[in-house]
């Protein structure tokens, strides 16, 4: 990634604006696939997943001939929302308000007191709308076009800089979800996410583990990928006490923690895999969602390795500031705590009228102004 451009290429008005959210919702979030959840969780017929893709709320369901099908979640008479969140219909849909009835094909089948009050209805017309669902690396995903282009296009450049676990035949930990409301653009907490100058200062206790002298990241089309090895004596800590078969290969060990237009992060280390699911709620605040899967290993194994990242975080694993004050994300030890802390910090700061963006590390932030050109390139704006 060469881009020798180092001031910021966003204006302060991307990161505060109604309408520049707006706008990014409609031509970013509403053109592009989104995540809607782990494939795992739709398994049989009539069990269903909800997701906003940008100005669209989108359900996946699974028909009775097992296919997945994707509609827009609004009733085909006054609009009303389908589906809630997650969980299993029954054999058809309903509608909250006037009880019309979906089939899991997403036909139009009752409309109660159809003969008298809507004599000529023609029901074949009033089916729910169509949208795209696709299964990729163990994940289900959304497009609002019935028509997109095949998910493996938009994925297909960075697919090979991903992670090495094998999606599906890991299991998922629930205790690992987790789910944050950040007070900060979603820009912020991507660009957070992709700024690779910061992990050895920020993250001076709490990723002390990766050698980040030795980051490989970029772009493929819109996708950052990243990745970086184990730091030399957690390495060695790694392969002492490694639980037999390897999950994946030793010299595969290390982060890879990509991040996926616009806003689906994954993170992959030698024990586990997780998505960091950044939705923007509003200009100043982001939703970031987590799933974990762990390797199947059996018990002996799977507590050995809980031992060793155990025995290696009390050494190694501590705040970056000492604190007495329990509360203190920078004295957390948790580097979630630390990155919210400073997304919320940053978010803060442009309200003041003394805030000016200061110059963009060469390397280490390239990433980050990339990230900035493509939102801007999505925007219609360059
Ligand atoms: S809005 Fe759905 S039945 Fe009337
Ligand atoms: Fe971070």
């Amino acid at each position: 990634m060469d881009n020798r451009k180092t001031v910021p290429i966003l204006p302060l008005e991307a990161y505060t604006d109604q309408e520049w959210f707006d706008r990014e919702q409609e031509r970013i979030f509403s053109r592009t696939w989104a995540f809607a959840g782990l494939a795992e969780d739709i398994t049989e017929p009539g069990q269903y997943v909800s997701v906003q893709a940008g100005l669209n709320n989108i359900f996946i369901v699974m028909g009775e001939d097992r296919k997945l099908r994707a509609f827009h979640n609004i009733c085909r008479h006054r609009g009303t929302q389908l589906l809630r969140a997650v969980g299993k219909t029954r054999k058809v849909i309903t509608c909250p308000y006037h009880d019309w009835t979906y089939d899991l094909e997403g036909c139009l089948r009752s409309v109660p007191d159809r003969r008298n009050q809507f004599p000529d209805l023609d029901m074949t017309s009033l089916g729910l709308k169509r949208a795209s669902v696709a299964r990729w690396r163990g994940m289900l995903w959304v497009h609002p076009d019935e028509d997109a282009d095949p998910i493996t296009d938009w994925f297909g450049g960075v697919e090979s800089r991903l992670g090495p676990h094998d999606i599906d035949a890991l299991v998922e930990y629930h205790k690992g979800r987790t789910e944050y409301t950040i007070a900060a653009n979603w820009k912020i907490v991507v660009e957070n996410y992709i700024d690779g100058y910061h992990l050895s200062h920020l993250h001076s206790g709490t990723l002390s583990m990766y050698d980040h002298s030795r980051i490989e990241s970029g772009f493929a089309g819109p996708h950052f990928y990243f990745q970086e090895p184990l730091s030399p004596d957690y390495a060695a800590e790694v392969e002492k006490n490694a639980p037999q078969p390897l999950v994946i290969p030793a010299e595969q060990a290390g982060a890879w923690v990509p991040m996926l237009f616009p806003g689906i992060g994954l993170a992959e280390n030698e024990d586990s895999w997780s998505v960091f699911h950044v939705t923007p709620l509003a200009p100043d605040r982001s939703r970031v969602v987590t799933r974990t899967k762990l390797a199947d290993v059996s018990l002996l194994a799977f507590a050995s390795q809980s031992i060793r990242s155990y025995n290696f975080w009390s050494k190694k694993v501590r705040g970056k500031y000492d604190s007495d004050d329990a509360d203190d994300p920078m004295a957390s030890g948790d580097f979630m705590q630390e990155d919210i802390y400073a997304c919320e910090q940053q978010q803060r700061s442009l309200k003041s009228p003394f805030f000016e963006h200061g110059p963009s590390a060469l390397k280490g932030e390239a990433g980050v102004r990339r990230h900035q050109e493509l939102v801007m390139a999505w925007m219609g704006k360059e």
